[in-house]
């Protein structure tokens, strides 16, 4: 079958590799009608991880359930289903409490395991023709027959629920006033899901221009961090108090305000510990990772950073972190789409042919030409 394939630093190719195949009983292979480009897949697109040539990427995939193993119980083949980018047991002590994202039982020595990604486990990416998912009764979420809602369901992998997740992570409630930073797919769901949630002020911090109109359109303030320092364009808007809540949607390879040629690893922390009022909550679902071979020094290389720790304590704040645990929200979010109170499809900027991957990288990761969400049909199954 086709996969997407990383090859080196800035360079994927679209090429063949096995067909996956059930591997145990409770396994299905789905046949991949869409899935996503993320974020966090350019970290390992611009070598900034320690993943290696020949994985094939993709941990945000929908699809027909193809084939089924013998001991899978509540799937069925032609059933249309959405995998939350974590892979989870359902049975260890994690999956239990509800935190899938840090599963004890998928990545042995590790806690959390993903599709197509470093550190992750054993688990093929999804930016394929098929996908083999492991644990499939606890790992599929059903979606209805059809190819309805395609482009909002496949968000339900993966950027709609840890958007959602950033503003649990803050504890975001019905009044509030929120800080995002990043107006990335991520941001601009966290943002999103803070509307949804009730806030009553959501700014929206980034640069891209395209980015920062998506997040007006959905009636967050845009705030462009070239235009001044954020934190200050915030509180000028909020009586000098700053905000309820704040969430990191952009993680380690945050751009400096001050010089927007460098990154600067901490630097949306520190805004955040800056912006949000003495009592308020971080959450962070921006990746921050122990092992940093492109860090701009030798701490941040360890992923050991500069965090106004002092600042953050005098101001009594929490912080929230880590991987999204999917499988936690996203049945109410695809009940919401369904529904029709939902629409997170609006991010989506380009639906491509699996074979446009190349392409789409280079230009997602330049941030280009609009290329904000790209969601890629193998097969051209639905082709739009
Ligand atoms: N916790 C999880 O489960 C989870 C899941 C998916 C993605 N992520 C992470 O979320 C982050 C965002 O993902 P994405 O897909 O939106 O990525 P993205 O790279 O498309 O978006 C990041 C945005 O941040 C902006 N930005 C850079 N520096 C900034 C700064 N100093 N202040 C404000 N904005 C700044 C960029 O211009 C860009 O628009 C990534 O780190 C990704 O790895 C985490
Ligand atoms: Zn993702
Ligand atoms: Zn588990």
């Amino acid at each position: 079958m086709k996969a997407v394939v990383y090859e080196k630093p800035f360079n994927v190719v679209v090429k063949d590799v096995d067909d996956p195949r059930i591997q145990h009983p409770n396994d299905v292979i789905v046949r991949v009608t869409s899935t996503a480009i993320c974020g966090s897949d350019l970290h390992m697109y611009e070598g900034r991880t320690a993943a290696k040539p020949g994985i094939v990427f993709g941990h945000e995939n929908l699809g027909i359930v193809e084939e089924v193993g013998s001991g899978v119980t509540s799937l069925s083949e032609g059933d249309r289903v959405v995998m939350p980018f974590n892979v989870a047991c359902g049975f260890c002590k994690n999956c239990l409490a509800g935190k899938t994202g840090f599963c004890l039982t998928v990545n042995p020595g590790f806690a959390g395991g993903a599709y197509g990604y470093v550190a992750m486990g054993p688990y093929t990416g999804g930016q394929a023709e098929r996908l083999r998912v492991p644990y499939a009764d606890f790992n599929c979420l059903k979606l209805p027959p059809g190819d309805e809602f395609e482009n909002d369901f496949v968000l339900l992998a993966d950027i709609f629920p840890t958007g959602y997740h950033g503003c649990e992570l803050a504890q975001v409630k019905p009044g509030e006033s929120v800080a995002v930073f990043g107006a990335g797919p991520v941001g601009l769901m966290a943002a999103y899901s803070a509307l949804l949630r009730g806030a009553s002020k959501v700014f929206s911090v980034d640069r891209v221009p395209e980015r920062l109109a998506k997040a007006e359109e959905i009636g967050a303030i845009p705030i462009d961090f070239t235009q001044g320092d954020p934190a200050e364009q915030i509180k000028e808007q909020t009586n000098g108090e700053g905000t309820d809540k704040g969430v990191d949607a952009v993680g380690y390879q945050a751009t400096s305000h001050k010089d927007t040629s460098h990154e600067e690893p901490a630097v949306v922390l520190n805004a955040l510990v800056d912006t949000v009022r003495p009592t308020g909550m971080l959450g962070v679902p921006g990746l921050y990772v122990p092992s940093d071979p492109g860090g701009p020094d030798e701490h941040a290389k360890h992923g050991q950073l500069l965090v106004s720790i002092g600042k953050m304590f005098e101001k009594g704040q929490q912080m929230g972190t880590g991987q999204c645990n999917v499988k936690q929200y996203n049945r109410q979010l695809r009940d919401l789409i369904i529904a029709g109170r939902a629409k997170p499809s609006f991010v989506v900027s380009h639906t491509l042919p699996l074979e446009q991957a190349p392409q789409a990288y280079e230009k997602f990761d330049k941030r280009i030409e609009g290329y904000t969400k790209v969601v890629l049909r193998p097969g051209h199954a639905l082709a739009a």
